[in-house]
Order: C-alpha cells, then sequence, then structure tokens
C-alpha cells in the first residue's frame, strides 16, 4: 500500500514522498483495519512537516491529524463500530490508504458527505471547544475573530450566528466578504487595515464584545485584544504569523483583558470519550443540516501528495486541499 512519508524536516512540499510500505495485516483483538477515504491538508501537518509543530515525531514518520475512513476489518473485542462504518481515527499518522487503530480511538460518524467528514475532526470540534469553554456567550453577545475564511473561521462563524451570537470577523482580502457574509451569515466583515480598532469599536458601540478569538499571532492579537471590552478574553489558536503574540500593558494591566491558548489535541486527550462522541454527533447532525461546511478548493490522489502540499501552503485559497488516498 502506499503512505505519504517524510525523511527529514524542512520545506514541506519538499521533504513529503508517497512511498511503498507494507500492510497493517490483521487487526488486534480490540483494533480496527479503517480504510482513509479522504484528509485534509492543515496548516498543523505543513507545521509539523518543517519541524515547527508542537510534536516532532521520531523520523522518517507519517503524518495527518485527522482523515475519514471505512472500517474494513475489526478484532473479536470490538463492540463500539462494525465494518463498513464510517470513522474518524483520533491518531496523528492518517495519509495513508489503510491503517490500524484501537477501536478506542476511533470515533463512528453518522451518515454524511464523506469531504465535510474528513474535516470534522479538527476545525469543527476546535470552533466548537472555543465557543464554549473561555466565556459565557448569550444571544445578542459579540465576539471578533481574524482569518475569518479559514476553515477554523468559517466553522465559528456557522456555529456562533447558529446561537445568536454576532461574529465580526477580520479578513485580509475582500473577495471573500460575499462567502462570509451571504453564505455563512456573519453579521460584520472587515478588511484589516490602520484603522481596523476603530471601526470595531463603531460597530460594537454600547454591545458586549467579549471574546477575540486569533489565529495569528503577532500585531493581529494586540489588535484583538485592544477591541475587546474591559475584563474580555483574547483566544490565540493558531501562529499563522509566525511571531509572538504581542499585547499592549495597557490593555493586560488597566483593563484586564486575559490572553489565553487553545489547543485541540489537549482537550480531546482529557475529555471522556463518550462526551466526544455526543460532540462529534451533534457536529456531524450540524453538517447534514448544512450549518457547517468547508469549501473544498481541489482534491488530489496520494501519489501527488507533493502537488497537494504545495497547494495547501498557497495564501487565497478558495477552500481546502483533500486527498483522496484510495481513488
Ligand atoms: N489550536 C488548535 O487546536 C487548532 C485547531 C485547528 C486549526 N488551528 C490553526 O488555525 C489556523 C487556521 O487553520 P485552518 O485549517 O482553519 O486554515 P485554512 O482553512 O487552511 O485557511 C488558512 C487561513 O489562514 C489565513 N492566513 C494564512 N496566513 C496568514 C497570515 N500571515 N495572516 C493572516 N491570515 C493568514 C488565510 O487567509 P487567505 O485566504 O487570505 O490566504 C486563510 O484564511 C491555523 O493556524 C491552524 O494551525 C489550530
Amino acid at each position: 500500500m502506499k503512505i505519504a512519508q517524510f525523511q527529514k524536516f524542512g520545506k514541506p512540499k519538499e521533504v513529503i514522498a508517497c512511498v511503498e510500505a507494507g500492510e497493517p495485516g490483521d487487526p488486534d483483538a480490540d483494533e480496527v483495519l479503517i480504510e482513509i477515504d479522504a484528509f485534509p491538508i492543515n496548516p498543523a501537518d505543513l507545521l509539523t512537516l518543517s519541524g515547527n509543530y508542537a510534536c516532532r515525531p521520531r523520523l522518517p514518520a507519517t503524518l495527518g491529524a485527522e482523515a475519514v475512513g471505512r472500517v474494513v476489518a475489526a478484532g473479536s473485542k470490538v463492540n463500539n463500530v462494525s465494518i463498513g462504518d464510517a470513522v474518524i481515527p483520533l491518531g496523528r499518522d492518517n495519509w495513508v490508504q489503510r491503517k490500524k487503530e484501537k477501536a478506542s480511538r476511533v470515533i463512528k460518524l453518522p451518515e454524511m458527505d464523506t469531504f465535510q467528514a474528513a474535516m470534522l475532526k479538527v476545525n469543527p470540534a476546535t470552533a466548537w471547544f472555543m465557543l464554549s469553554d473561555h466565556v459565557e456567550l448569550a444571544e445578542g453577545d459579540m465576539l471578533i475573530q481574524n482569518a475569518a475564511n479559514s476553515g477554523v473561521g468559517l466553522n465559528l462563524i456557522a456555529l456562533a450566528e447558529s446561537r445568536g451570537v454576532k461574529t465580526i470577523n477580520i479578513v485580509r482580502r475582500s473577495d471573500v466578504i460575499p462567502l462570509i457574509k451571504e453564505e455563512y451569515g456573519a453579521s460584520e466583515v472587515l478588511i484589516n487595515g490602520p484603522d481596523i480598532i476603530d471601526q470595531v469599536a463603531d460597530i460594537v458601540g454600547d454591545g458586549i464584545l467579549k471574546l477575540g478569538i486569533d489565529a495569528i499571532g503577532g500585531d493581529s492579537t494586540r489588535i484583538l485584544a485592544r477591541c475587546v471590552e474591559q475584563d474580555g478574553i483574547v483566544v490565540n489558536y493558531g501562529l499563522l504569523a509566525g511571531k509572538p503574540c504581542s499585547i499592549d500593558p495597557h490593555d493586560l494591566v488597566f483593563r484586564g483583558v486575559t490572553l489565553t491558548g487553545f489547543w485541540l489535541s489537549r482537550v480531546i486527550e482529557k475529555i471522556e470519550s463518550e462526551a466526544l462522541e455526543n460532540i462529534y454527533q451533534e457536529l456531524g447532525a450540524l453538517v447534514n443540516k448544512g450549518t457547517l461546511r468547508v469549501p473544498v478548493e481541489k482534491t488530489y490522489p496520494l501519489e501527488r501528495i507533493k502537488i497537494a502540499v504545495e497547494h495547501a501552503g498557497r495564501p487565497r485559497r478558495d477552500g481546502k486541499i483533500l486527498v483522496l488516498p484510495n481513488g
């Protein structure tokens, strides 16, 4: 079978390769064998290839934060999934045609679109937890986020607006505004620029802006920290700028703003498996209702992983890049 593998850290498209590997073999009693249908290439995967992610696997390694596949064989003690079920493996080595996983480490999905299922584990769940875990948001409250046309950003808009929470969304190009406003129902979309803080203040008026969600770091963190109300919270979850989060001490000291971080992996490792299953069932149902969806720009076969990785690293994409390892 084929897998995507890298032998050293470096420029993602240069270090990744599609190689032949041995079949995983029959599953043990508590394992399932999964045939992978699709996986997205996420910024975290590109950071893993360049050696800049939280975890640096031992080389040579495969990778892949998420995927969707079907159970094609199950061990004798497996009772949570059956052959034919669509599942998300919770491991981070999913860029393969087939893999074994402990049955306790897979999430069974409802019937749903394969592409959206491939993107369910990371971005919708990240948006879900960031929306729920840091401040209580009531109907009519507001939040602000940057990189709003990203996968996480679109999921966050859809979830927030479906709960009556208004979203102020910062992007860096105007051509994504119709998508965000008309298709995702965002309350406000602004292009980043020198007067962004004043523009946000005009929109907020006497309203309450409790939460800032930052995918970028650098000066973008400072902007959100200035925009949120006194005692507001800014949650950084991404390093798109590749720079440390900047924050003005006036906001920290005199206005009591808190800057904190979020990493889905830490949440998934701590949460009870039943609670996690329930969240993914709910997220899957929201996909099936059409509330959650992320556009796909292009799909590639596994053999073209280098081009796929290069494509995923481009700015100004109109959606995610997906790989279909089994055609
Ligand atoms: N902490 C966690 O648990 C967690 C979970 C999921 C994702 N993330 C992080 O969340 C971020 C978004 O991930 P995703 O999968 O949603 O992304 P995505 O769908 O692949 O989209 C990438 C987005 O980043 C924007 N962007 C790229 N570089 C930028 C920069 N230097 N300044 C401003 N915007 C920039 C792009 O804007 P254009 O379209 O204008 O190019 C686009 O909106 C990534 O940093 C990812 O690592 C973290």
